[in-house]
């Protein structure tokens, strides 16, 4: 059994496209995958298929229903904000034990592949005193870090990957994923981070054309589980 855990620098980086990406590549090798993205904000039951937990159970092949999207994130909010003020929104907290209980079970209970989608950037708050940096140390399991091109993508990138490391976590790999519109050329801010991150493996993956999720990147990195 094989768990990731699919985290980023920030919110709309790119963590469910290649998720998704992944999955259909795994599934397509004959792999077996389970994913879970247990907190999800922004989530509107009326547009569910759109949503992330949605998009992770198509790349499943399975429908959004209310059961399976239920299964695949326990902890939905409407507001499409933090965690932790989303709840806040509806009288309600996450129960950071009750998250991590909830996630290891999945990671014991797994048959082959586990991913799993965190939410937002590293340091985002789920309650009052946890962020998904204390999720992630909890569950101790690879990451696979997904940041942008965008101009500032190095330095976020680093004080990212700065921070997993201050908590002993393994990053198996570090997606440089294409930022629309950005004014920096997607290789070069790939080959910089390179020498700064070495020896974890950048791999850089471009604006594919709308449908599409096969790419050689999402294949090595796929290769790498
Ligand atoms: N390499 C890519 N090629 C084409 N479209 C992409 C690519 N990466 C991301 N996108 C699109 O950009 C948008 C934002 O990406 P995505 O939803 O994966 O980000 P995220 O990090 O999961 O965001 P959130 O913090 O909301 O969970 C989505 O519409 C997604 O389909
Ligand atoms: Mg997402």
């Amino acid at each position: 059994m094989t768990a990731v855990f699919v985290t980023a620098t920030g919110t709309d980086i790119g963590k469910t496209f290649v998720a998704a990406s992944l999955i259909r590549h795994w599934r397509a090798a004959g792999r077996t995958v389970e994913a879970l993205k247990p907190v999800a904000s922004g989530f509107d039951p009326a547009s569910a298929a759109a949503s992330d937990p949605g998009v992770l159970l198509a790349a499943l092949g399975r429908a959004a229903t209310h059961d399976d999207i239920e299964r695949m994130a326990p902890w939905r909010f409407f507001a499409p904000l933090s965690p932790d003020m989303a709840a806040q929104r509806e009288g309600r907290a996450i129960d950071f034990g009750a998250l991590v209980a909830h996630s290891r079970a999945a990671i014991e209970g797994a048959k082959d592949l586990l991913l799993i989608e965190g939410i937002g950037g590293i340091m985002v708050p789920l309650d009052d005193s946890h962020t998904v940096l204390d999720w992630m140390t909890a569950l101790n399991i690879p990451l696979l870090v997904v940041t942008g091109s965008y101009l500032g993508s190095l330095s976020h990138t680093l004080t990212c990957l700065d921070a997993l490391a201050r908590r002993n976590l393994t990053v198996k790999a570090l997606v440089v994923n294409e930022t629309p519109g950005a004014t920096v050329a997607l290789v070069e801010t790939a080959r910089t981070l390179t020498r700064f991150v070495a020896p974890v493996p950048v791999v850089t993956l471009p604006r594919l054309p709308s449908g599409e999720t096969s790419h050689p990147a999402i294949a090595k990195l796929a290769a790498a589980f």
